[in-house]
């Protein structure tokens, strides 16, 4: 029942977030400021560049400010950038029109949950990365199938993990591991370290919220709604999936050659002053970020993402 209601606010609750004002800026700052959107980002973005053979045409599904449409367009891809949040698009053409593809991509402001209008097999490759397949709920699994049905030759897409995000519930300090420069300007990033003591000191951990986690899949519910309706912008319902899970949603909708990664979940295992020390020097860098992506594509990790789980599968 609650699940129900929960629902019908999920989207109006990701669309006004989504829609905020300085969200495509900050998006597009992310790879500067977090250690971990740096592994995630560079994990996918070697994925597609493996996978583009036979790719003309492109559909980014929650494309946001581009980081992926451009990179496509730029490999000489014609892509379709679709996103709900016109702050995004914005920022998306910008760069966009900076990297000299303006003219590759074109952009539609629409919802994952409403993708009929497009026909089957209209792209070579599907994509969606970075969650918004989970900010869907509880549509979630049509959205998969949907963009399936558009795809003629192959579907890469990242959504939330669920085993990769139970561990925030025992770690409220997380993300503060993955801060590259404790000087950004991301506000995010101050709240972050001025809000650290605190979060450990108010700390407790709920077994039975871990449970609840475990059991359904659901990060949010009642808490976003209350604040969604005093005006507030909450973050994201999330739908949160097990490995085994997506897997059979692709296999049932006859996806071939799966395979599955979760990007981050070797860097989960070293501690901040280790990873800050290794991003900031370049030859360090590069080889780390290449092991990573050999450790997390391994399947056994792959539930371990931080906070993602990648699956690429062929039509
Ligand atoms: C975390 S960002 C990821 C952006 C991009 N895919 C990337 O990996 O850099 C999530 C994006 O999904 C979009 N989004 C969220 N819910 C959506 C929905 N229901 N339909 C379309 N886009 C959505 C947001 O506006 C945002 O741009």
């Amino acid at each position: 029942m609650i699940e129900n209601i929960i629902g019908e606010y999920s989207r109006k609750i990701s669309e006004r977030m989504w829609n905020l004002p300085d969200k495509g800026e900050l998006e597009s700052q992310r790879e500067e400021t977090y250690i971990d959107d740096i592994i995630q980002k560079n994990h996918i973005e070697r994925k597609l560049l493996e996978n583009l053979q036979g790719v003309h045409t492109v559909f980014d599904a929650g494309a946001g400010c581009g980081r992926f449409s451009i990179l496509l367009a730029k490999h000489g891809c014609r892509v379709t950038h679709f996103d709900i949040s016109r702050p995004m698009i914005e920022k998306a053409k910008e760069l966009a029109k900076q990297a000299g593809v303006l003219d590759k991509i074109t952009f539609v402001k629409g919802a994952l949950e409403e993708l009929d209008t497009y026909t089957d097999h209209s792209f070579d490759m599907v994509i969606s990365f970075d969650s918004p397949i989970s900010y869907t709920f509880p549509h979630q699994e049509r959205v998969i199938s949907e963009l399936i049905r558009m795809a003629q030759k192959r579907i890469i897409i990242s959504v939330t993990s669920r085993l990769g995000s139970l561990p925030y519930l025992a770690n409220p300090i997380q993300k503060n591991q993955f801060i590259l420069d404790p000087h950004a300007k991301d506000p995010f990033v101050q709240w972050l370290l001025s809000h650290k003591q605190k979060a450990i000191d108010a700390f407790h951990f709920e077994k039975s919220e871990a449970e609840k986690l475990m059991a359904n899949g659901l990060m949010g519910g009642q808490e976003e709604i209350t604040e969604y309706e005093k005006g507030g912008t909450p973050w994201c319902i999330t739908y949160t999936f097990m490995p085994n899970e997506l897997e059979t949603i692709l296999r049932r909708q006859g996806v071939k050659n799966i395979e599955m990664a979760g990007p981050g979940a070797y860097a989960r295992t070293v501690p901040h002053e280790l990873l800050v020390k290794i991003m900031n020097n370049p030859d360090q860098r590069a080889d780390f970020l290449d092991f990573c992506y050999t450790y997390d594509s391994n399947p056994y990790v792959c539930g371990m993402g931080k906070d993602n789980l990648l699956v690429k599968g062929d039509l």
